[in-house]
């Protein structure tokens, strides 16, 4: 089948998908997208978390039919003109990053929470990021990173 789905503000056409290939596989391998991660493919670890028509998904749960018609964004869609987002780059500067799968999915999770919660407490921050799981970090500078980038929001609004 040909599924024809709008990524990153662009509009894909893939033939040939298969009934049962996931959005994760299509965006990884079909679509030349590889930032999200394909770790556990049974929707446990976050790692391949996108936007499905604005809302945060697993991808590797979403048939990829299921995206026909619709609109993903992907963790290379978030910067702007080629530039990190500053949740990439808080993740960065933190050092909240060891190996690195898990980290497209913990930006895409941040990214919403920050959308949804500007200025979120220490535990809603844990319990907006508890699908999104990381072997390396112990999660500490993971929590720095978002309040990194959640600080920077509130004072460039703030001079604004
Ligand atoms: S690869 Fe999708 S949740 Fe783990
Ligand atoms: S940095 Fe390795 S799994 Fe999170």
């Amino acid at each position: 089948m040909r599924i024809t789905t709008t990524v990153n503000g662009t509009v894909q056409e893939v033939d040939d998908v298969w009934p049962g290939e996931s959005l994760l596989y299509v965006l990884r391998e079909r679509m030349g997208l590889p930032g999200s991660k394909n770790a556990c493919e049974q929707g446990e670890c976050g790692s391949c978390s996108v936007y499905l028509d604005g809302i945060v998904v697993c991808a590797c749960l979403v048939l990829a039919a299921q995206a026909d018609g619709h609109e993903v964004v992907t963790v290379e869609g978030l910067g702007a003109g080629g530039n990190l987002h500053p949740v990439q780059e808080a993740f960065v500067e933190a050092g909240a990053v060891q190996c690195g799968f898990c980290t497209p999915g913990l930006v895409v999770a941040t990214h919403d929470l920050l959308a949804r919660n500007p200025s979120p407490t220490d535990p809603e921050i844990r319990e907006a990021l508890a699908g999104n799981l990381c072997r390396c970090t112990g999660y500490e500078k993971v929590l720095d990173a978002v309040r990194m980038a959640a600080g920077r929001r509130e004072s460039e609004e703030a001079g604004a």
